[in-house]
């Protein structure tokens, strides 16, 4: 039988703070109308002083060892996606193996943006089904709104923070990950981008985003990559059980099922409650969905983000 890497629990973790949007539009040039008409976002969790990158993705993979049923020590590799680490170095997974108590265990952050999760569940994977570790974490994790710039209409109220995380687990069998995708083109780099860096400005700069053209790209590379990781799994559409997307927007959530004609019901979205968290998005709604049921052991599950760079994933896995 193949060894696979099944997942054997998920946990999540939001910030204290839930901000709605009329909320924000006490303070900014906006309507909870315009939001909702646009995005479908009607609120966001913002991290307080207290609450990073590091301590959000500690509590997702408490909860997700929990559900797991596994101890900390039982981990061998930590891979963290994120854009907004608590510092430049050292890396947040080093401070989440820490936070866990974990003495030894291989442990590094991964960068792809909106796409982080799959890039570092595509890498877990690989290096469990190698032999490098026997089991893993792997988090999507993020404190956007420390990046954002809250004059800006056009982008602060699209995104949030929070964590996922899954614990892999290296076994021979039927379920686990089937398939991985992953793509990058950084000729677009100019779309969607930080206008900060270590190396250039010296500071930890803001976020840009060219929204319309953003739009255009991610319908279309989703879609692909979708069909992509499917063939590459022997599957159709009509197998999947569920489609667990990159929440950036519900339009973009609408427009990428109908080009691969499933059926809204099938669609995992929670963009409404927790708008765009980035890496975290994925590993988020997937945790959403199996506590309230709707996902069930067996269900074949496609995952798929789209993100800067651009660079955008997907992966298949029997759930
Ligand atoms: N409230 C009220 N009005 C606003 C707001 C706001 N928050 N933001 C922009 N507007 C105004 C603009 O000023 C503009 O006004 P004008 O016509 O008087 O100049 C008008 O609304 C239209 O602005 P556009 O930017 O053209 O609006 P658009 O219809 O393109 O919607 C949006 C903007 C929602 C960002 C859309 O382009 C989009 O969803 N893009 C996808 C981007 C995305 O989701 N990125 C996430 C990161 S990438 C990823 O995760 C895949």
């Amino acid at each position: 039988m193949t060894l696979r890497s099944i997942i054997a629990g998920t946990g999540s973790a939001l910030p204290k703070r839930c901000v709605s949007n009329a909320e924000l539009a006490k303070t900014i040039d906006t309507s909870d109308e315009w939001i909702v008409e646009r995005t479908g976002i009607r609120s966001r969790y913002i991290a307080d002083s207290t609450e990073t990158t590091a301590t959000l993705a500690t509590d997702a993979c408490r909860r997700a060892l929990e559900a797991a049923g596994m101890d900390a020590a039982d981990i061998g590799l930590i891979v963290l996606a994120t854009a907004t680490p608590d510092q430049t170095f050292p890396s947040s997974a080093t401070k989440v193996q820490a936070s866990l108590g974990i003495d030894d265990c291989i442990a590094f952050d991964v960068h792809a943006v909106c796409t982080g999760f799959l890039y570092a569940l595509t890498v877990a994977d690989s290096m469990l089904r190698s032999g490098a570790a026997s089991s893993a974490l792997v988090i999507g994790a993020e404190t956007f709104s420390r990046i954002l710039d809250w004059e800006d209409r056009g982008t602060c109220v699209l995104f949030g923070d929070g964590a996922g995380a899954v614990v892999l687990k290296a076994e021979r069998g039927d379920r686990g990950i089937l398939a991985t995708r992953l793509h990058a083109d950084g000729r677009h780099g100019d779309l969607l981008y930080v206008d900060g860096g270590a190396s250039t400005t010296g500071t930890v700069g803001k976020l840009r985003m060219k929204g319309r053209e953003v739009f255009r790209h991610a319908v279309k590379n989703l879609a692909e990559v979708l069909r992509e990781v499917l063939a590459d799994a022997g599957l159709e559409s009509d197998d999947i059980d569920w489609v667990v997307p990159h929440q950036a927007n519900a339009r973009i959530l609408d427009a990428t099922a109908k080009k691969l004609n499933l059926p809204p019901e099938k669609v995992i979205v929670t963009v409404d409650r927790h708008a765009n968290t980035s890496a975290a998005s994925v590993p988020l709604a997937l945790d959403t969905a199996i506590r309230d049921g709707r996902i069930k052991r067996g269900d074949l599950l496609v995952l798929e983000a789209m993100g800067g760079g651009f660079t955008w994933g997907a992966a298949a896995v029997r759930y």
